[in-house]
Order: structure tokens, then C-alpha cells, then sequence
């Protein structure tokens, strides 16, 4: 797997998602007041119109009453739903910009939640503190991925469970940036994890395969890693050549963790 130079550390990946909260470009937004009510309801609608199977993945009622760290809650719309179902709330990210909008989407809606603008690799909880540690789409971005499972696992308590997703190297999403920036250019030689590395939102993206998951959590007493085919996958391509593609062949893997 590419291995970053020094100066392609976090700082990189901070200024990448800096410059606008994840999920809240123009095309989605529009001309809409930002930070406004219409502003974040057109963000939830094409958040769970993409990937309506986040609801299934978190069941987020069915954790009320738990005390739950988001990793890298972005613009917020997952953790307005944890709000809503009653958890008590607590998030970081890497940026001030979604730390910013997460607190005034919050806000809006009558909620409240422990907020900081942190890097996850080293969380500011005690041990064994959280019932519950969601993550989706975040872990991958880090220098250090392994870091921040170490450190969910640190903080979450006995049973605990994590809850989230990571993207999929084996999946049709890797391999359209690999006919792109690989084949076409003429350089057939260049792996999976270098295009997704270089061309994939903030540098340094990773993605991996069940089994490296696996071993990634491998400290938890129970794991699942499920692959699910996302709309990202069929991007630009022939349904019937799609439905030729297993579910393991998607860029998502949804993961459940016991620690
Ligand atoms: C693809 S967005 C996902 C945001 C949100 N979870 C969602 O699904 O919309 C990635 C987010 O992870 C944050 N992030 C990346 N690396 C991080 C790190 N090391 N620690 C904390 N947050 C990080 C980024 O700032 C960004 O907000």
C-alpha cells in the first residue's frame, strides 16, 4: 500500500475537508441560505437517498439511552439522527468547518452534543467510556487508520460496540478510478491502492479487503464486515453489467464491532 511522504500527513487531509463540510457542495445545496433549515433537510435528502441503507447499518433507536462518539461527523446528518433517537451524544473531526456546521444543524433542531475539533488518532476520553463508537467513511482518510481503531477500542467499554464503514479496495469504484488514471494514462502497472490513494477525495485514502478488516479489528471479540454495492459503484455504468457484480464487489464495507 502507498506509504504517504511526511509532509502528506493529516494536515493534508484537514485542509482537503476543510474547505467544505462533507456532503454540502453546490450541487446538492443550491442556492439555498447556508446553514438554514432548507440548507440541511436538501443535504439529508441526498445523503439517505444514496445510501438509505445507513438506517439498517446504524438503527440508530435501537441504541437510545447510550452514551455514543461519533468519528468524524462531517455536516452532521447522521449525528442529528443519533440526537433524535435519544443518545447521549458526544463527536470529533478533524476540521473546525464541520465541528461549526454539526453544532448549528444540532442547534437548529433543538439538540445539543459534546463537540471538538480533534484528529481521532488520539481521542481526549478515558478509557472504557463509550457504549457505542459510529464511523462512517472517516477511518480510511487517516495517516493512521490503525490508530484510530485502537483508540475506539480504548474508549468504548466492555460490550461495547462500533459501528461504521470503510471503502473497499476489490470494488467497482476502485476499479473505474483504475481504468482511469491507471489504463488510459498507460500505466496498467499502477496498484489499486495507489489511484484510490491519489484520486480518491483527500490524499492518502485507503481502501481494503474483508480480510484486511478483519485484521484491522482484530482485537475485538466479535466482528462482521459486510460488503454492500453502492450507487457509487454504478456510477456511469450499464445496469445489466452491474447486477453481473456480487454485493462484495461494492465500495462500502459496514462493520460491526464488539470490543
Ligand atoms: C467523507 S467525510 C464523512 C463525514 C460523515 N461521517 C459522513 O458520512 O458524511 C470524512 C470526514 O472525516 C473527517 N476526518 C478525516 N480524518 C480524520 C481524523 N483523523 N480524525 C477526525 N476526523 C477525521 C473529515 O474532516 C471529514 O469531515
Amino acid at each position: 500500500m502507498l506509504r504517504l511522504s511526511a509532509k502528506d500527513d493529516n494536515e493534508d487531509v484537514r485542509r482537503y475537508w476543510n474547505q467544505e463540510a462533507c456532503g454540502t457542495g453546490r450541487p446538492i445545496v443550491g442556492e439555498v441560505q447556508e446553514l438554514s433549515r432548507e440548507w440541511f433537510e436538501r443535504i439529508e435528502t441526498h445523503r439517505y437517498g444514496l445510501e438509505p441503507f445507513i438506517h439498517s447499518v446504524a438503527q440508530f433507536t435501537r441504541h437510545h439511552g447510550k452514551r455514543l462518539l461519533e468519528i468524524g461527523v462531517g455536516a452532521g446528518t447522521d449525528h442529528l439522527q443519533w440526537a433524535r433517537a435519544g443518545l447521549d451524544c458526544h463527536g470529533v473531526d478533524l476540521t473546525q468547518r464541520a465541528i461549526e456546521v454539526t453544532r448549528a444543524r444540532l442547534s437548529l433542531y433543538g439538540f445539543s452534543s459534546d463537540l471538538q475539533r480533534i484528529d481521532a488518532e488520539t481521542l481526549p476520553f478515558s478509557d472504557d467510556s463509550f457504549d457505542l463508537v459510529y464511523s462512517w467513511g472517516v477511518i480510511h482518510h487517516a495517516e493512521h487508520p490503525e490508530r484510530i481503531i485502537a483508540e475506539v477500542r480504548r474508549v468504548l467499554k466492555p460490550n461495547g460496540m462500533f459501528i461504521g464503514m470503510l471503502y473497499g479496495r476489490h470494488s467497482l469504484v476502485a476499479l473505474k478510478l483504475w481504468v482511469k488514471h491507471a489504463l488510459f494514462r498507460g500505466r496498467p502497472d499502477r496498484t489499486l491502492a495507489e489511484v484510490v490513494a491519489h484520486y480518491m477525495e483527500s490524499p492518502g485514502t485507503k481502501a481494503y479487503t474483508v480480510r484486511e478488516v478483519r485484521e484491522l479489528f482484530d482485537q475485538f471479540t466479535h466482528v462482521t464486515a459486510t460488503t454492500l454495492m453502492t450507487p457509487y459503484d454504478r456510477l456511469w455504468l450499464p445496469s445489466w453489467l452491474t447486477h453481473l457484480v456480487p454485493d462484495r464487489g461494492g465500495w462500502f464495507i459496514c462493520i460491526h464491532a464488539v470490543k
